[in-house]
């Protein structure tokens, strides 16, 4: 029994834990789907409920995946049957293969598009480019009958080759170093973008709290956004914490990891709106929001022209390492637990992304007839990530709250959440424990309720 979890992997350190679930919750989710959801929804009083939510709902979920991985060491599937084999709870596992199938088809895409940039920014297509000029670059880069699906191709290529070369390692290491990077080309964004005239409307925007904005739909958009920011509700943290070292204070790293990935996102959004309302823009652009406004600040910026090109190569690489956790978790399932080739199952499931994925960047083009296929009204595009985010993961989230809740025995989890009383964490302990069993499950029931109008 202890010769085989030796024989498994493990994270070196705290810090080493730290960094890589913070490098699968961080991704395109900052500083793509976190800004432009904001500004559709809203803008400070949708990030009310999103902080909300995080605290209530996503770090009760993010614990519970923590520890269900490491007290198991396994797969998500095999760590549910090896707590409890009988009953439902088996179909978390195989709805979070589906979730991470959803979530790859769009986000592929729209990494496409990250890539692709690189290339606009290196040839200097931005250069003094009006907020006009770069609204038709971006919808000719999303909606072009050709490019977007070769760009989407190589995406899904670097990942497959990532994984199937297994140099994930190495990769990891690296985005240790070049995250850091990222976020001080940010914070310029951010000082640049906050000194342009007009900026204080766009502060005032993400931040103050218009109570008549929040509906049912902003409740529902920020809850799926922060399940999907923090990784959750599909078994990458459970898959994460089965690397997780003994001694981690799993309560702790949770916590960190929300607020870090919680700042990163609020500095993309405070790099992003002064300059929607300084160039005199409206904060509803919908996906290209942030395509169309970072070019702007950095033309605005000493060697924008330069730092672009860095800002955009290391956007690829955080969407590539958020991917590679997603495509991770299936190809994993493959292996263990169909017993697939490694080389086989990656192959498998990224052909799978490649046929589906281009069907959904073609649906962002209006003269391709597969525009037209509109299951639920919405087209590919956002069916995909609605039904992930609004739909598949928040009840991964209940399901999982569920059976931490109430199926593991609550001695074990405090065992488990203490190190064996190690942690003078009792206190947390009790706060999680209540909000796992009580509110964490309650809201998103109500949440699921009312989406589907029993309650209106
Ligand atoms: N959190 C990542 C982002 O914000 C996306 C992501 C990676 C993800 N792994 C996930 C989302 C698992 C849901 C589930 O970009």
């Amino acid at each position: 029994m202890e010769k085989k979890s030796q024989e498994r992997e493990r994270f070196s350190t705290g810090l080493a834990v730290f960094f890589a679930t913070l490098s699968s919750a961080v991704g395109l989710g900052n500083i793509w789907k976190f800004p432009y959801l904001t500004g559709n929804y809203g803008g400070g009083a949708f990030l009310l409920i999103y902080f909300i939510c995080i605290v209530l709902v996503a770090l009760p979920v993010m614990i519970s995946e923590m520890y269900i991985g490491r007290k198991t060491r396994k797969n998500p599937i095999g760590a549910i049957a090896a707590i409890k084999s009988r009953g439902p709870w088996k179909i978390i596992g195989y709805m979070g293969i589906l979730s991470a199938f959803f979530i790859l088809f769009f986000y592929s895409s729209v990494a496409g598009w990250v890539y692709s940039y690189i290339f606009k920014a290196l040839s200097g297509t931005f250069a003094n480019s009006s907020y006009k000029e770069l609204d038709n670059i971006f919808n000719k880069t999303a909606s072009s009958p050709v490019a977007p699906i070769i760009w989407q191709f190589v995406a899904i290529i670097v990942v497959a080759s990532i994984l199937v070369l297994g140099v994930k390692k190495g990769i990891e290491r690296m985005t240790k170093v070049l995250m850091p990077v990222l976020l001080i080309l940010i914070i310029i964004c951010d000082i640049r973008a906050l000194t342009l005239p007009g900026a204080m409307q766009g502060v005032a925007f993400i931040f103050k709290v218009d109570f008549s904005s929040i509906t049912k739909e902003v409740i529902l958009m920020a809850l799926g956004l922060s399940f999907f920011k923090l990784s959750l509700g599909m078994g990458t943290i459970i898959t994460y914490g089965s690397y997780f070292t003994s001694d981690n204070n799993m309560i702790a790293t949770a916590g960190k990891v929300a607020v870090s990935d919680t700042i990163v996102s609020l500095l993309a959004g405070i790099a992003i709106f002064p300059a929607v309302f300084s160039f005199g823009m409206t904060p509803q652009q919908g996906p290209g929001l942030l395509f169309k406004t970072i070019p702007l600040v950095f033309s605005k910026v000493p060697f924008g022209g330069v730092l672009i090109v860095l800002f955009f190569v290391l956007s690829a690489i955080a969407a590539t390492t958020a991917m590679l956790s997603m495509l991770e978790v299936v190809v994993t399932y493959f292996v263990e637990e169909k017993k697939v080739s490694r080389r086989k199952a990656v192959l498998l499931c990224s052909t799978i992304v490649l046929v589906i994925g281009t069907f959904v960047t073609m649906s962002q083009n209006g003269a391709n007839p597969v525009s037209k296929i509109k299951p639920f009204g919405l087209s590919l595009f956002d069916f995909f990530d609605q039904a992930s985010s609004n739909v598949l993961l928040p009840l991964g989230g209940l399901l999982i709250a569920l059976f931490a809740g109430y199926v593991i025995d609550k001695k074990d989890m405090k065992t488990e959440l203490s190190n064996y009383g190690e942690l003078k964490n009792k206190k947390l302990i009790r706060i999680y424990t209540f909000l796992v069993r009580y509110i964490t499950p309650v809201l998103l029931f109500i949440v699921f309720m009312s989406m589907i109008g029993v309650w209106g």
